[in-house]
């Protein structure tokens, strides 16, 4: 009876877990919390960020998967997230994989909310919130935000990521979700 009620109770763990993982593309580094944009990506240096699921099998399909564009966006306003730059192009079609990132150093202690995005066809994927930091560079005043080229709903750069508090919906949400299960 014991032993049964255990077996029930993996079963439905198991099957919680399943339901979680989403079947397409998400970040499995750099992840936060949602609203969470206590992270910091050191300028720099040499990141190491990570996905799972393939990107031309499961919900979503890209055109083009073996050359995806991951790019740096501006997250300050989770409505209006803006493009920054490209960090590279992904091959997506295995069932995980990694590839290489320096944040630049112009963008650190600006403090900004930034994520990196990959657009599979319609969908944006996003990884967790982190701000840019550096030891080296002095804490910069207001000045221009990167990729808020919105100014009606943006609000004064550098100011932006203490006032909101960001949080990425859809597949950001779902992503951080899944990973608490990994
Ligand atoms: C980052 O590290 C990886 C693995 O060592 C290396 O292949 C890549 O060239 C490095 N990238 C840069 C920009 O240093």
């Amino acid at each position: 009876m014991l032993a049964k009620t255990i077996i029930a109770a993996t079963l439905a763990l198991a099957a919680t877990v399943s339901a979680q993982t989403p079947n397409h593309i998400y970040f499995t580094y750099p992840i936060s919390k949602a609203g969470d944009s206590s992270q910091i990506m050191e300028a720099g240096k040499n990141i190491t960020f990570s996905w799972s699921t393939p990107c031309n099998a499961g919900e979503w399909i890209s055109p083009n998967p073996t050359a995806v564009s991951v790019q740096l966006v501006n997250a300050n306003n989770a409505e209006a997230v803006g493009f920054v730059s490209e960090v590279t192009k992904i091959d997506c079609t295995g069932n995980s994989g990694n590839n290489y990132w320096v944040p630049p150093a112009e963008y650190a202690n600006d403090g900004n909310v930034y994520s990196l995005r990959m657009q599979i066809g319609a969908h944006d994927v996003y990884s967790g919130n982190f701000k840019i930091g550096s030891k080296n560079a002095p804490v910069k005043p207001s000045g221009s935000a990167p990729g808020t080229s919105t100014p009606s709903n943006t609000p004064a750069a550098g100011n932006a990521g203490n006032i909101l508090t960001p949080v990425l919906s859809g597949a950001a949400a779902i992503a951080a979700g899944a990973l608490m299960f990994l």
